[in-house]
């Protein structure tokens, strides 16, 4: 193991503070390192392996997508990718979509449509665009500029300017920011790495309606919280609210990198032309493979109807937890989302997991942060409680 780590720490660039573990395989909701311990994964590589590691049919779709063709670009179609449009566009709801390789990406697409769609109406590039604080959407130069957490843009400054923060679930301090030449509003329907805060129904209309009445187009970003993990397949369809654009990632590829963005017939009429946006691998045969399969079992094995229902006992578990634990200040969250705020820094508690196996995340400096694979059952669960008790003990 130490060899692994020794070789990572010389070559690769020092842009994250690793844990000490070598991740070797998985299965199902476990992951193992290389000297063969156990984890049980209540972190999906941040949100990610919904359907879980060594997952049979998932893999062999991807295999057999290999043996035919992994890549093609944009200059012609493929089997997959218009599949994979059309899935997405039925689950979200949407009329068109662009498949992007990350997250990050998806959100530079939508705040690059969301431009043009403004640029269009009125011949002008001034248009400013209205995030929230404590919101994360990328490191991207685009993505981080209408990341709300100045930490993480400060030695990067200038960004792309225009962009002004409101107060989430304060629909008066959006309000205040409006003028004549906003273009957009970008919000995540549950503010993830922000602590999982979820949208207050009444704002999260609120800012609907003001989007409508000012010609603004809704950018709602469920990278995180999209794809099942509130117990909806987009957490936006628990308000009833539609976007003018989603962004997807994470969950969507169930561990190939693909990402998209999905946007409304107005806006697609209304904005990217060829020639003002692209990508070499973005929608390429395998990642497209890899949606259109998850997409499948999503739907053949209910996943959305398995975190619904599970989620009150992942909640009790978690309230219990909160309950008997004096460094706990509050558990929150929805679905499969969930946070245990400390009153102390959630390092130590982290490690503390990891020692007795189990793998969680933090979500800003005191707060831990449980995302766990969508397809975990009640006796999980319950061994998540009995380890991360003995963590926070
Ligand atoms: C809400 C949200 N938006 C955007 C991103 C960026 O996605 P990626 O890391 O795939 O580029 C993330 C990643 O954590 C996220 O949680």
């Amino acid at each position: 193991m130490n060899d692994y780590i020794k070789l990572g720490d010389e070559y690769l660039l020092h842009a994250y503070n690793r844990y000490p573990i070598v991740l070797e395989r998985g299965d199902g909701v476990k992951l193992y390192d290389d000297k063969g311990k156990e984890y049980l994964d209540f972190a999906a590589g941040i949100a990610v392996y919904a359907l879980g590691y060594g997952n049979r049919e998932f893999n062999d779709a991807l295999k057999a997508q290999i043996d035919k063709i992994m890549h093609t670009s944009n200059l012609y179609y493929n089997e997959p990718a218009c599949e994979a449009s059309r899935e997405v566009c039925r689950i979200t709801g949407m009329d068109r979509v662009f498949f992007t390789n990350s997250g990050t990406e998806a959100i530079e697409g939508a705040i690059k449509t969301a431009r043009k769609y403004a640029f269009l109406k009125d011949g002008t590039t001034d248009h400013n665009i209205i995030s929230m604080e404590h919101s994360f959407h990328g490191r991207s130069m685009g993505a981080l500029s209408v990341t709300g957490n100045a930490h993480y843009r400060e030695a990067f400054e200038p960004g792309i300017g225009n962009v002004r923060f409101a107060d989430y679930n304060d629909l008066a301090s959006v309000e205040k920011l409006v003028d004549d030449k906003t273009c957009a509003v970008i919000m995540e329907t549950v503010q993830g790495e922000g602590g999982i805060h979820p949208a207050e129904e009444d704002f999260i209309k609120g800012v609907r309606k003001l989007c409508d009445e000012k010609g603004m187009l809704l950018i709602l970003d469920e990278i995180q919280c999209g794809m099942g993990r509130t117990g909806y397949m987009f957490a936006f369809e628990k308000y009833g609210v539609r976007p003018d654009i989603v962004t997807i990632a994470k969950a969507l590829g169930n561990g190939v990198p693909v990402g998209a963005f999905a946007v409304t017939k107005d806006v697609a009429d209304n904005s990217i032309v060829p020639g003002d946006h692209g990508t070499t691998y973005g929608g390429n045969p395998f990642a497209c493979a890899a949606v259109t399969e998850v997409i499948r079992q999503f739907e053949s094995r209910d996943i959305v109807g398995h975190v619904k229902a599970l989620t009150p006992v992942l909640e009790k578990a978690l309230d219990d937890l909160a309950s008997s634990h004096d460094i706990v200040v509050e558990h929150r969250g929805v679905g499969f989302m969930r946070a245990l705020e400390l009153k102390v820094p959630c390092a130590d508690v982290i490690k503390k997991a990891q020692e007795e196996g189990l793998l969680i995340i933090s979500a800003g400096a005191n707060t831990l942060r449980l995302v766990p694979p969508l397809i975990i059952e009640e006796d999980d669960i319950e061994r998540m409680k009995n380890l991360l008790d003995k963590a926070l003990g």
